[in-house]
């Protein structure tokens, strides 16, 4: 099997800072409250002619920009979205397309908020099995344009983004085990609206939004990443305190509080982009890894556990060094 390691990491936000205020204008609630129940202060929205491909490329701009990397050569590129500018062409082949990566295949991944994580898990698949060399993975939304801002749980939750990281084939091995699970039951939990009568026979909404039942999502992702980071730990012969950080799907501070309380993992090693960016969908992990790597709070040799949860519902994550 060949090894693969991570050499690159790029990210992008829209220009446009929405504040916690902007939500006191449109439904009931405060700046206070927003920050006590999700830690969220500020995200960023698209404007309307401005698209999920667009922060795709972006992302792998600002990632040449950062790392002397040579792009020609990508043999595969992965984007992880719920939130594609059309259902065809994928987003990744409008990426292959703007970039020029013309030796690449391209393909999108549908795991919601846990795509960037099973994006990573096909993307060492590939190496490993040695066919690929040089794998681009995108995590990227535009969740402002499925935003009901009639929802007042909601509407405050979420922002646009993307992060982008490049897998490349080499000597040492530094993707380790992994872990993928779906709870389809789940289904009417966290979906968008729009597309089919839901799984429970809810008759077909015609807005596309985002519809959760945030205390259930809350409850089972506090268990369920839990759970999971020990089984993640177990798998790569580690044990919770040899994880330098841990970089989980960032949707809400408490629920990461409470899997730090669940674990005993400590809170002071968490990389999270909940606070700045809110609720990114596929982009939280890579946001946050890269600003823990530019920050230079993360090492080079550190381990890291990326674990991801969402719509599915679905989980996925592994143990890489960066
Ligand atoms: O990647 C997607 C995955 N999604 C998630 O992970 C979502 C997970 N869930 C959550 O993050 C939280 O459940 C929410 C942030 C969505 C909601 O927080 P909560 O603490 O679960 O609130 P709640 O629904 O239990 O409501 C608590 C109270 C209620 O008032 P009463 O009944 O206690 O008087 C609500 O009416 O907060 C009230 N409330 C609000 N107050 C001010 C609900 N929304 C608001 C609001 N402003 N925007």
């Amino acid at each position: 099997m060949a090894n693969a390691r991570l050499t690159a990491i790029g990210m992008a936000v829209p220009d446009n800072r929405i504040t916690n205020e902007y939500f006191e204008s449109l439904i009931e609630t405060t700046d206070e409250w927003i920050v006590s129940r999700t830690g969220i202060r500020t995200r960023y929205y698209t404007r309307q002619d401005e698209f999920t491909s667009d922060l795709c490329v972006r992302a792998v701009q600002n990632l040449v920009e950062h790392h002397a990397v040579a792009l020609d050569d990508v043999d595969m590129v992965i984007v992880s979205t719920v939130t594609p500018d059309q259902p065809m062409p994928s987003m990744a082949c409008r990426v292959q397309h703007r970039l020029g990566l013309t030796r690449a295949g391209a393909f999108d991944v549908y795991a919601a908020c846990a795509g960037f994580s099973y994006g990573l898990v096909m993307a060492k698949g590939l190496i490993a099995g040695g066919t690929h060399r040089k794998v681009l993975i995108i995590g990227a939304e535009t969740l402002s344009k499925v935003t009901d801002f009639e929802d007042r749980t909601s509407c405050f939750l979420f922002g646009d983004g993307a992060g982008a990281v490049l897998m490349e084939a080499s000597e040492t091995n530094q993707i380790g085990a992994c872990v993928t699970g779906a709870n389809g039951e789940h289904g009417t939990d966290l979906y968008i609206s729009g597309f089919a009568p839901t799984l429970d026979g809810q008759p077909l909404k015609m807005n596309r939004c985002i519809v959760q039942n945030g205390r259930k999502v809350f409850k089972w992702a506090v268990g369920k990443m839990s759970e999971q980071m020990r089984v993640l730990a177990g798998k790569n012969n580690l044990t919770l305190d040899e994880i330098d950080w841990f970089v989980p799907h960032s949707a809400n501070l408490r629920i990461i509080d409470a899997i730090c309380n669940e674990t005993g993992f400590p809170g002071a090693k968490v990389l999270e982009s909940i606070v700045d960016y809110g609720n990114t969908s596929s982009a939280t992990i890579p946001i946050a890894l890269c600003n823990g790597i530019r920050s230079g709070r993360v090492k080079r040799g550190d381990q890291i556990m990326l674990l991801g949860f969402g719509g599915g519902l679905t989980f996925a994550g592994t143990v890489v060094q960066w």
